[in-house]
């Protein structure tokens, strides 16, 4: 699909915990060819008034109402001010960014680590829509880090894994109870030491393993190659374009 440079109107901005919000942005325009895993590119002016693009994960779409949801961890300048954005104002926004998901398998397991899970929301829906209802295992340090859990609940079988176990299974995803039953591919998205693990783990039990890269970019559309990562073959990839999912063993 070709992509879009539109203003989309805040309908709402709620937080979800100290460190994340949810973006309800309302468009003009259809949003029908957005797939789980793309980005967006959001314009946030910082305090000097500069013009920053961030990418962020599509969380969810609703597809009739023109929707698009976003969560967002404050980090620094752009997301601090992103996080202060009131109803009614409005957001350039450059999408849809970056390849997606590929819809396969039929014994899916998700794990998502902090705000690496927010794409995974929309991933999970494609195929509780499909009739797959997916495993999906939650990842954060402690429980004040975790979002929307009860959403993600209600589209498959979902276990939660804390470092400090205030919630769920105490320890790293990695060690979540879930890796021990039946699924056929795995789909991953956070810290990248989370993912290689993850990787590894899928390596050593046979599995397909798709993660989703999270490099620093500025340009989002294959131009300034400030996202370039080099795969395990020597070959470098542009992660806005060609990515950010890839195929674990292409790359580690
Ligand atoms: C494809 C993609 C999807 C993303 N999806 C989401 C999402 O759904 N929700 C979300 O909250 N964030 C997401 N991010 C990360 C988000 O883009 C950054 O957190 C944001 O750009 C930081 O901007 P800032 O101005 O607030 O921070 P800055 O002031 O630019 O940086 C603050 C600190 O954060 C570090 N940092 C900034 N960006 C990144 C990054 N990409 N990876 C690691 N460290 C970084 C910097 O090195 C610095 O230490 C995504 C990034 C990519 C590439
Ligand atoms: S962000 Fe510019 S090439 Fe990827």
């Amino acid at each position: 699909m070709m992509k879009q440079l539109e203003n989309f109107t805040v309908e709402e901005n709620i937080a979800l915990n100290p460190y994340c919000f949810l973006l309800k942005l309302v468009s003009n325009v259809s949003l029908k060819d957005i797939k789980a895993g793309q980005f967006v590119n959001i314009e946030v002016k910082d305090i000097q008034d500069r013009i920053l693009r961030r990418p962020i994960s599509v969380h969810d779409v609703d597809y009739e109402k023109n929707i698009l949801y976003l969560v967002v961890q404050k980090i620094g300048k752009a997301t601090n001010k992103l996080s202060k954005i009131k109803k009614g104002e409005s957001l350039s926004i450059v999408f849809p960014l970056g390849n997606g998901f590929e819809i396969k398998g039929q014994k899916p397991l998700l794990i998502g680590g902090g705000v690496g899970t927010a794409p995974l929301y929309l991933l999970a829906k494609k195929f509780y829509d499909k009739g797959i209802e997916p495993k999906i295992i939650i990842g954060a340090r402690t429980n004040e880090q975790l979002f929307l859990t009860n959403r993600y609940n209600a589209l498959g079988q979902l276990s939660i894994s804390t470092e400090d176990g205030s919630v769920g299974e105490k320890g790293l995803v990695t060690s979540n109870t879930l890796l021990q039953s039946d699924f056929d591919i795995i789909y991953t998205c956070g810290p990248t030491p989370m993912m290689k693990a993850v990787a590894l783990f899928a390596e050593k039990n046979n599995k397909p393993c798709y993660v989703s890269l999270e490099n620093r970019m500025a340009c989002g559309i294959g131009a300034c190659l400030c996202c370039v990562n080099e795969n395990k073959d020597g070959h470098n990839v542009c992660v806005c374009t060609d990515g950010p999912v890839f195929n674990a063993k292409e790359i580690w």
